[in-house]
């Protein structure tokens, strides 16, 4: 099938680079650039577990990467994988949705035959009716049944993307006209998974109601996590008990620092802006949140707790990407970390294996250093963020602490002595 795909980041390359290696022709369009001819040269622009090798397999043959939307006349079908960020009221910013529509209806103009439009970015319920087909429609000036409309949500988790969209769970086909949604249903035929035929503003919930349930899984872990610290229990055997009922389930049980990323802080935000226009008070998931945005905190007291007043003391911060696997530092639980202990007067060095030039853009003023050694010379206390298997190895390095302070907000070091954030020191399994 030919399939052009507007928008080039991690969700748009990585489904990209899948579709074009199941055997669609794919056009991919990005507006920048120099991320065009990174994604022709096979050169992959983001940090994706295998996306190099489908690059390298697909580019020149059934992938194209270019900054114009004329292959959107001749597709069959046109895939919107561009950004919603979060306004500064929390909800999604469609600003990026709409000019794509926009862009996309123009290249319609010319089109002979029936198109199929699905939106893949995560977007608010009544969307693609009432923002992307009435846009759509209007600039490409075709009769509603010229061009039909579906939500398709994606559930790729950066680092694992290409995995996972291998490899999903379910697909979800939202669509109120059958025709577009079986030609949805055709790209994904080689694909084993369940498929989900939905209305359109379901599809649109699914993802949002998705996201949130892992967001709280994970604060519900954290809250459980920092009872048991009191108590002395370890909540990670808690949470194997737990997670072994099949109707819990064992993922997304990880206690710690908190959830970060690209999405969960945001589609939590956006979820709770959207009940709250509809006049519902989101309890519920307003604790998911505030349980979130005060882990962070928690590593900085429990060092203030173990090395006291922090002003003037050094402090090295390991990890600084939102997860490991990944360069990404888009709400990062180590930021809020890292600024209040700028603000209580500590000297800062840090180190990640992939996220520090990112970091460094947004925190300059801290020390970046080149090794894990490197930060840890010297140092009165450490704080691990991010949960990087390379960091299971260090040992020696910790000797070279001024104070071996170690306190993890991830539960990754073997080492005795080290401190969890809501897990007791000594009691790991
Ligand atoms: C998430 C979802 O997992 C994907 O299904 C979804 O498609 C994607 O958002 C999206 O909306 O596009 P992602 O943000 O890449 O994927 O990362 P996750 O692996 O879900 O991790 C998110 C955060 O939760 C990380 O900071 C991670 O450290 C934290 N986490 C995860 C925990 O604190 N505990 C856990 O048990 C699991």
């Amino acid at each position: 099938m030919k399939i052009s795909i507007v928008g080039g980041g991690y969700v748009g390359l990585v489904t990209s680079a899948c579709l074009a290696d199941l055997g669609h022709d794919v056009t991919v369009i990005d507006l920048d650039p120099a991320k065009v001819q990174q994604i022709n040269e096979k050169n992959p622009p983001l940090c994706e577990e295998h996306l190099e090798d489908l690059l390298k397999n697909t580019v020149g043959k059934s992938l194209h990467a270019t900054t114009r939307f004329d292959s959107i006349t001749s597709s069959e079908l046109t895939i919107l994988c561009v950004g919603t960020p979060r306004n500064m009221d929390g909800s999604a910013d469609l600003g990026f949705i709409e000019s794509a529509s926009r862009s996309i209806g123009t290249a319609l103009k010319d089109a002979r035959d029936y198109h199929v439009v699905v939106v893949k970015s995560t977007v608010p319920p009544g969307t693609t009716e009432t923002v992307v087909r009435p846009i759509v429609l209007k600039a490409a000036q075709k009769k509603e049944t010229e061009i039909g409309f579906v939500m398709n949500p994606e559930f790729l988790r950066e680092g694992l993307a290409v995995t996972d969209f291998m490899h999903p769970d379910r697909i979800v086909i939202g669509g109120n006209e059958s025709r577009a949604g079986d030609i949805v249903a055709q790209v994904y035929k080689d694909i084993p998974a369940p498929v989900i035929r939905t209305g359109t503003q379901e599809a649109e919930m699914i993802k949002y109601a998705s996201n949130a349930f892992l967001a709280t899984k994970i604060s519900f872990s954290n809250e459980i996590g920092n009872v048991c610290k009191h108590l002395g229990i370890d909540v990670y055997a808690v949470m194997q008990g737990v997670g072994r009922d099949h109707r819990i389930g064992p993922q997304f049980l990880n206690a710690g620092a908190g959830y970060g990323g690209s999405c969960f802080p945001k589609d939590v935000s956006a979820l709770i802006a959207l009940a709250e226009q509809t006049g519902e008070d989101p309890v519920l998931l307003k604790s998911v949140q505030d349980v979130n945005e005060r882990q962070p905190s928690r590593m900085v007291a429990l060092l203030e707790e173990k090395i006291g007043v922090l002003a003037g003391k050094r402090i090295a911060v390991l990890g600084l990407a939102f997860k490991d696997n990944t360069d990404d530092i888009r709400d990062s639980r180590s930021i809020p970390v890292i600024r209040e202990l700028l603000d209580k007067g500590a000297f800062i060095i840090a180190f990640d294996p992939m996220a520090m030039p990112n970091m460094k853009q947004i925190l300059p003023e801290i020390t970046y250093a080149e090794t894990v050694a490197d930060a840890l010379v010297g140092a009165d206390g450490c704080l691990v963020m991010t949960e990087w298997p390379e960091f299971k190895k260090i040992d020696k390095e910790f000797d070279c602490m001024a104070h071996p302070v170690i306190i993890e907000g991830r539960r990754i070091l073997s080492r005795k002595g080290v401190v969890g954030i809501c897990w007791q020191v000594g009691n790991r399994p």
